[in-house]
């Protein structure tokens, strides 16, 4: 004799859908396993994907001591350059690294281009080597000095945080080695940190994952401490960009050579209030937005 399962039994009964809805929905409640079934997507933290295979990977020694790790993903650069088409750079969040961007790379493994990947000083592979405080402004030298060794001239910048924060910097400064950047969940000023963010549980989970990942990644574990005291002191006084700042950025209006700039966000972003992409856009004429629905900080 076959033993049905209990919703199989509960389906022979010739109740309306409604009803029947109704009543698990009952059950539901009543039962605390069924608390979690819905958890929204922006409450949830993936886990970490691996990147896919490169076609090369160096270190770039920088300035005191700091030694920047990065890889080559999809096409030969050289290949790249016979085309006339231009790399693709991510750029990570802050405690993050490359392995971040695995799902994004391997989407743009057919693409026919190359793509770079850069841990920034201090994380994942990087070293970080120096007695220097952490900067915005080192981050993005130590990116220029990986692109000069490689002998990029220009790159599309896809940066999260942290590197969307990058990939302003580097509009600003280094206009012309930017083709575009997009730049997801960046901020112009501390500010811009919520103070709930002390409550966010994913933010959390982030962190405590970060660091675990640091010791299996970095050559230099022990300097977790050091790379937390400096990432900290960096997020309460950095950046500190305003209107005046982003005048900097080259713009269409003034040369065909202006980066091409989308500011993009989560509509649940914990980490960045949302008048933050607003304002960066009223800052860099011509720019995009985009705003990703029922995501989080970690889209
Ligand atoms: C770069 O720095 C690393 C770590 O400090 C060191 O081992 C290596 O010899 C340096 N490489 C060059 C080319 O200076
Ligand atoms: C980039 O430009 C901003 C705004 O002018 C400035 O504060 C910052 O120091 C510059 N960074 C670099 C790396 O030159
Ligand atoms: C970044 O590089 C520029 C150009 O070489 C230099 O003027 C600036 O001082 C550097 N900034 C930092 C923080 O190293
Ligand atoms: C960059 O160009 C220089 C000079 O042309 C060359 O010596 C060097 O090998 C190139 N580097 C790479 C990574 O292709
Ligand atoms: C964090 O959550 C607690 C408990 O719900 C609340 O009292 C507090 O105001 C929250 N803190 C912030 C900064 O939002």
């Amino acid at each position: 004799m076959v033993c049905l399962p209990t919703s199989h039994s509960a389906r022979s009964f010739k109740l309306p859908t409604s009803m029947l809805l109704l009543g698990l929905a009952g059950i539901a409640f009543s039962t605390s396993s069924f608390s979690a079934a819905f958890t929204p997507l922006w409450e949830t933290l993936p886990a970490t994907p691996h990147l896919p295979g490169t076609i090369g990977t160096g270190y770039v020694n920088t300035t005191e001591g700091a030694s920047i790790w990065y890889g080559v993903f999809g096409r030969e650069l050289s290949e790249t350059a016979r085309r006339g088409g231009t790399p693709v750079l991510f750029l990570h969040g802050g405690f993050a690294n490359s392995d971040y961007w695995g799902y994004q790379i391997a989407a743009l493994n057919d693409v026919r281009r190359t793509i770079l990947a850069i841990d920034t000083r201090g994380h994942g592979r990087s070293l970080d080597g120096t007695e220097l405080e952490m900067t915005y402004d080192l981050i993005a030298n130590d990116t220029v000095a990986v692109l000069d060794h490689l002998n990029v001239s220009k790159v599309v910048v896809v940066g999260w945080s942290d590197g969307g924060i990058t990939g302003l910097n580097l509009a600003m400064n280094y206009s012309s080695r930017v083709d575009r950047v997009f730049a997801f969940a960046a901020s112009y000023n501390p500010d811009n940190i919520p103070d709930s963010i002390v409550n966010s549980t994913v933010f959390d989970a982030f962190l405590s994952r970060s660091m675990t990942e640091y010791t299996v990644l970095n050559p230099e574990p022990a300097h977790f401490p050091m790379f937390e005291q400096k990432m900290n002191a960096m997020w309460s006084t950095e950046p500190q960009w305003d209107a005046v700042s982003f005048a900097h950025v080259l713009t269409p209006y003034a040369s065909a050579e202006a980066p091409l700039i989308r500011i993009v966000d989560a509509d649940h972003d914990e980490a960045i209030a949302l008048t933050t992409p607003l304002q960066l856009q009223e800052w860099i004429p011509a720019s995009g937005r985009t705003i990703l629905p029922d995501v989080s900080h970690f889209a």
